[in-house]
C-alpha cells in the first residue's frame, strides 16, 4: 500500500505534527532560508515527483518542483491539457503508466472522485496538490506558520471568513485532528461540506458555523481567508454581494484577539475579501505561510516516500 495524501487524516494528526517538527528541523538547518542549496542529506535522491495540473498554480507548482530538487530529487510538470488525458486516455492507465516511471505523482484536479481514481490504479503515493474538496498540503503550510509565529495549536481559537470552500473544508479536518476551534463565519448557501464538520466534531475539534463574521473573529488568534471565487465557480454578482459582509478589514481584525496574525493561502482578490491594509500590514504573515509551502512539501513529500 502506497502513502497516498488525499487529506490530512491520511497521514493523521501525531503525524502533522511530526511534519510540521521536521519541517521546523529542516528550515532551522537552512537557517531559515528558502533557496540558493540543496538539503545536506539529500533523502530523495534519485527520486522523481510527476504532477499533473488541470488547473492555474503558481505556488503548489513552484513549491513542490523546489521541494523535491532541495531533498536531492527532482520533478516533471505535466499540464494535462498537453498529456494524452487532454485527448482522453483515462485516469486509470495514467495510473498504471506513470506507477512505471515516477516514484510520486501529485495532481491538482477539478473532481475529487478524479484523484481518487489515480490512488487507487497508481502503485506510487499520491499527493493532493487541491480538488474542488479539498488543499491538504495548503494547510500543512499553514498550521506551520501557525506554530513558528509562537502559537500552540490545541485549543488554539481560530475565525475562518467568507466561502466554505475546498481550503476551509481542510482546515476543518485539521480543527479535528489538531484539536483546535475554527469558527467560520459565511454566507447562508455558502456553508462547508457538512461531512468535514461531522469527523472534525468527532475528532476532537471545536467548530462553530455562523453568519456573524464578527461573532467569529471575536477573540480568534489566527483569522483566515481565500478567494470568494474558486477556480472552476461561476461568481457573478449575487455571489460577491453575499460574500461582501466577510471581508477582512482592519474593523474586523480590531474584533481579534491582541497579536493575532492574518493567514490567505493565495493568490488574493485585493480589497475584496482582504483589505490592503490587513494583507500588507504588521499581523499579515501571508509571505512566510506561502514560502512554508516548500517546507511543508517536503515534510509530505518525506512522509509519502517513506522517510517520515
Ligand atoms: N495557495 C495555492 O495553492 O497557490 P497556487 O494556486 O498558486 O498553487
Ligand atoms: N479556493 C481557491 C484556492 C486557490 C489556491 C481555489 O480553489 O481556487
Amino acid at each position: 500500500m502506497s502513502r497516498d495524501f488525499l487529506s490530512l487524516a491520511d497521514a493523521g494528526g501525531d503525524m502533522v505534527a511530526a511534519m510540521i517538527n521536521d519541517a521546523i528541523d529542516r528550515k532551522a538547518a537552512r537557517q531559515g532560508c528558502a533557496k540558493g542549496k540543496a538539503d545536506a542529506d539529500a533523502p530523495l535522491a534519485g527520486h522523481v515527483l510527476a504532477m499533473i495540473f488541470e488547473k492555474n498554480s503558481t505556488r503548489t507548482r513552484v513549491s513542490f518542483d523546489m521541494a523535491m530538487r532541495q531533498l536531492g530529487g527532482s520533478s516533471i510538470i505535466m499540464e494535462a491539457g498537453s498529456t494524452q488525458i487532454g485527448r482522453g486516455e483515462s485516469i486509470a492507465d495514467t495510473a498504471r503508466v506513470l506507477s512505471r516511471m515516477v516514484d510520486a505523482i501529485m495532481i491538482r484536479t477539478d473532481d475529487h472522485a478524479k484523484i481518487e481514481e489515480l490512488a487507487h490504479y497508481a502503485d506510487v503515493p499520491v499527493i493532493n496538490g487541491l480538488t474542488d474538496l479539498s488543499h491538504p498540503c495548503q494547510i500543512v503550510a499553514d498550521l506551520l506558520t501557525i506554530v513558528e509565529h509562537g502559537f500552540a495549536l490545541p485549543g488554539l481559537q481560530m475565525a475562518w471568513l467568507g466561502d466554505g470552500n475546498n481550503v476551509s473544508h481542510s482546515m476543518i479536518e485539521a480543527a479535528g485532528l489538531m484539536k483546535f476551534t475554527l469558527r467560520l463565519a459565511v454566507p447562508e448557501g455558502y456553508e462547508p461540506d457538512a461531512g468535514f464538520v461531522e469527523r472534525a466534531r468527532a475528532a476532537g475539534g471545536e467548530i462553530v458555523i455562523t453568519h456573524d463574521p464578527l461573532e467569529a473573529a471575536r477573540g480568534a488568534q489566527v483569522v483566515v481567508t481565500d478567494t470568494w471565487v474558486s477556480m472552476g465557480q461561476e461568481g457573478g454578482e449575487a455571489h460577491i454581494k453575499a460574500l461582501e459582509p466577510y471581508q477582512v478589514n482592519e474593523g474586523l481584525m480590531a474584533q481579534a484577539a491582541e497579536g493575532a496574525m492574518f493567514l490567505h493561502c493565495l493568490p488574493a482578490h485585493r480589497n475584496e475579501e482582504v483589505t490592503d491594509a490587513v494583507i500588507d500590514g504588521p499581523q499579515s504573515a501571508v509571505w512566510d505561510e506561502a514560502e512554508n509551502r516548500i517546507h511543508g512539501q517536503k515534510s509530505v513529500l518525506l512522509w509519502a516516500l517513506g522517510k517520515l
